[in-house]
């Protein structure tokens, strides 16, 4: 069997160790050829093939990033992208191929499915709202260095008496938020789940100030929201592809809190250091079982799932239900980051 393979989305933690799982199961057990594709999605779309032969492997489990590369590109919401897909597939030979990606990745994999492909998904995320499995790729590792850098805050905060803000990533689902917030003793944990009032906020804080403590440490996700009909002073600068340049959410919050506070307040945007360097052994751990996982359901045969990891088990789940949708993070951790605050 030719095998094809990438990595898609944002990068994190954990990718090596997933192609490396591939490329080992599939080669020394069952013969198997594996040929990786450069960027993602787009990569197979431009036919930028990138032949993983064992010697490939050596050496990257313990490495960041991957050695793919990777892109977030849909092949079914570009002119020609699926054709371009497909004709590749068939140029390369390639009976199946392993995704390894979140959502949008994911996503596109499902329609490629739907055009007749194998296709077998691996779930990587920091952010970890890919639905129908407990674990993504790279979401612990990021909530270790997310909860190393609070750790970090908290010294600094308490010695100088400051309202520390740290940003965190998150766009949809406030996962790194809430669980770095809870092993890291934040005060307050702003996620997009449950909108936030800034009045609150600033109660909050001068209360606490008021009443014992001179040092506060607030969590933001890049993806909190103000409630409905209240609202964030302050401006967001956007760059040329949409991204935020300048005013993204925990600088805006920490202005407000300054602000209205006069509390000595000072911002951490953690950004893309949550996604970089070494995996955590449970990263690179779960990789390795989605990665032989991957192989075994082309084995038997399976198409049109995702390796998902279900209480201590790597079960298979239908693309179809996993695309498209967002796991939230269950008020259930919502509840416990604001009553231990
Ligand atoms: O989707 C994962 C994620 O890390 C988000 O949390 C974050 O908003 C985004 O990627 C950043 O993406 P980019 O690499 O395009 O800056």
């Amino acid at each position: 069997m030719r095998i094809g393979l990438i990595t898609g989305g944002g990068d994190c933690a954990g990718l090596n160790a997933a192609i490396r799982a591939v490329v080992k199961h599939a080669h020394g057990s069952y013969g198997h050829s594996v040929t990786g594709f450069r960027n993602g999605w787009r990569g197979v779309a431009e036919g930028d093939v990138r032949p993983l032969a064992r010697d490939d492997i050596r050496g990257v489990l313990a490495l960041g990033g991957t050695l793919l590369g990777t892109a977030r590109f849909h092949p079914h919401s570009e002119p020609g992208g699926m054709d371009a897909v497909l004709a590749t597939l068939e140029a390369e030979r390639i009976d199946a191929m392993i995704c390894v990606g979140g959502d949008g990745t994911l996503h596109a994999a499902s329609v490629v499915a739907e055009h007749g492909v194998n296709v077998i998904g691996i779930p990587k995320t920091i952010d970890n709202d890919v639905e129908g499995t407990d674990a993504s790729i790279g979401f612990e590792t990021a909530v270790h260095v997310a909860t190393e850098a609070i750790d970090r805050l908290h010294t600094t905060a308490e010695s100088h008496n400051r309202v520390m803000v740290v940003e965190v990533m998150g766009r949809h689902a406030g996962w790194i938020a809430v669980q770095a917030g809870i092993a890291g003793g934040a005060e307050i944990v702003l996620a997009p789940e449950a909108p936030f009032d800034m009045d609150r906020v600033v109660r909050t804080l001068k209360h606490r100030h008021r009443a014992h403590a001179s040092f506060s440490i607030v969590v933001v996700a890049e993806g909190a929201v103000p409630a409905e009909g209240t609202s964030l002073d302050f401006e967001t600068r956007l760059g040329p592809h949409g991204e935020i340049i300048a005013g993204s959410t925990g600088e805006r919050v920490a202005a407000a809190i300054a602000e209205r506070t006069g509390f000595e307040t000072r911002v951490t945007v953690l950004g893309h250091v949550q996604r970089g360097g070494t995996p955590l052994p449970g990263d690179r751990i779960l990789a390795s079982r989605f990665g032989y996982a991957a192989v075994e359901a082309l084995a038997e045969g399976r198409s049109a799932v995702m390796t998902a990891l279900r209480g201590d088990r790597v079960e298979l789940v239908p693309l179809s239900e996993v695309a498209g949708r967002l796991k939230r993070v269950p008020d259930e951790l919502i509840a416990v980051a604001s009553a231990l605050a």
